[in-house]
C-alpha cells in the first residue's frame, strides 16, 4: 500500500548525498520523480545514478531555494497534481564549528533564505498541486541537532527548529485539504556534506546512538519514501528522528 507507482514526487536538493538517496528510495518504488536543485552538474549526476540504479527516468528542474522567483517559476513550470513534495535543499555543509558570537550576519540571512522561507515558498509554490492530488504529502528535512541543541552549529540549528514548527503549523492548515505534513530529523549521516565535521562529533553520535555505529543515507531516505506514501497521512504533524535512536522525540 505504500507503494509510489502513479504518485508524482518533488526532490529538491536532489544533486545532494540525501537528495539522491531519496531519489533512488522513491524510484525503486516507482515513483513519477522531478529532481531539483540549483546545482546543475550534481544534479545531472543524480539523473544519471538514479537511471542505473532504477531505470527511472525522472524529470529535472533547476531552481534556486533562496530566490522566490526562481521557485515560483518552478511551482508554474510544473502541470497537474503533485502526489509528494520532499523539501531536502538546504544548505547544510560548512557552517558547524562556530560560535554563535562569530556568525556571520550575511550567512546566517542566506541560510534563513534558502532553508526555513525556501521551504514555506516551495510548500506555497505546490500547495494547488499536492490539493489536486487529493493525498498530497510534504516531508520536510530538519536534523536532530535542533532537538538535542548541538553547540556551534547554531544558524543551522535555528533553522532546522523553524523548520519543525512551520510543519506543524502546515500540518493543520492543509489537512482538511487531505495534504500531510512531517518532518524527519537525521542525526549526523556519513555523506559529503559532513566530512568537515570534526571526528569527535561523529564519535558523540557513533557511540551515542541507540544502535550504535556509524548511519548512511539509506534509512532515512526508505522513511522519507514511505513518508510520500498514501497511508503515511496518518503521521501529519509530527516530526520523526530518524537517527537510530540518537535522540528521542
Ligand atoms: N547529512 C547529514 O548528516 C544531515 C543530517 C541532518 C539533516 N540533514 C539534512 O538533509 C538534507 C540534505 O543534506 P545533505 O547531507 O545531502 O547535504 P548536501 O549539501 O549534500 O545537499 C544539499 C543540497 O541542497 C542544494 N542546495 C543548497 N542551496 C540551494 C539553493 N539555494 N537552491 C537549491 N538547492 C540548494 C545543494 O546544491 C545540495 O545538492 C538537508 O536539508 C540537511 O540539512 C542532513
Amino acid at each position: 500500500m505504500n507503494d509510489l507507482s502513479n504518485r508524482r514526487i518533488i526532490v529538491t536538493g536532489a544533486g545532494g548525498g540525501l537528495g539522491e538517496a531519496i531519489a533512488i528510495a522513491c524510484a525503486r518504488k516507482g515513483a513519477d520523480l522531478i529532481l531539483s536543485d540549483f546545482n546543475e552538474v550534481t544534479l545531472q549526476r543524480t539523473l544519471e545514478r538514479v537511471e542505473e540504479a532504477t531505470g527511472a527516468k525522472p524529470g529535472l528542474h533547476l531552481c534556486d531555494l533562496s530566490d522566490p522567483a526562481s521557485i515560483a517559476e518552478f511551482g508554474k513550470a510544473v502541470e497537474g497534481p503533485v502526489h509528494g513534495l520532499i523539501n531536502n535543499g538546504a544548505i547544510a555543509t560548512g557552517m558547524g564549528g562556530i560560535g554563535f558570537e562569530d556568525i556571520e550576519i550575511e550567512a546566517w540571512d542566506k541560510l534563513m533564505q534558502v532553508n526555513v522561507r525556501g521551504t514555506w515558498l516551495m510548500i506555497r509554490a505546490f500547495a494547488p498541486h499536492l490539493r489536486d492530488s487529493g493525498s498530497g504529502r510534504v516531508v520536510n528535512l530538519a536534523s536532530d541537532t535542533a532537538l538535542w541543541g548541538a553547540q556551534n552549529l547554531m544558524s543551522y540549528i535555528s533553522s532546522k527548529g523553524a523548520v519543525m514548527a512551520m510543519t506543524r503549523g502546515m500540518a493543520r492548515e492543509l489537512g482538511p485539504d487531505k495534504v500531510g505534513v512531517v518532518a524527519i530529523a537525521p542525526g549526523i549521516l556519513r555523506t559529503e556534506s559532513t566530512e568537515y565535521v570534526p571526528e569527535a562529533r561523529h564519535r558523540l553520535y557513533e557511540t551515542g546512538r541507540a544502535v550504535p555505529g556509524p548511519q548512511g543515507t539509506e534509512e532515512a531516505a526508505a522513511v522519507a519514501a514511505f513518508l510520500v506514501s498514501e497511508p503515511a497521512i496518518t503521521l501529519t504533524g509530527q516530526i520523526l528522528p530518524v537517527d537510530h535512536g540518537f535522540v528521542f522525540n
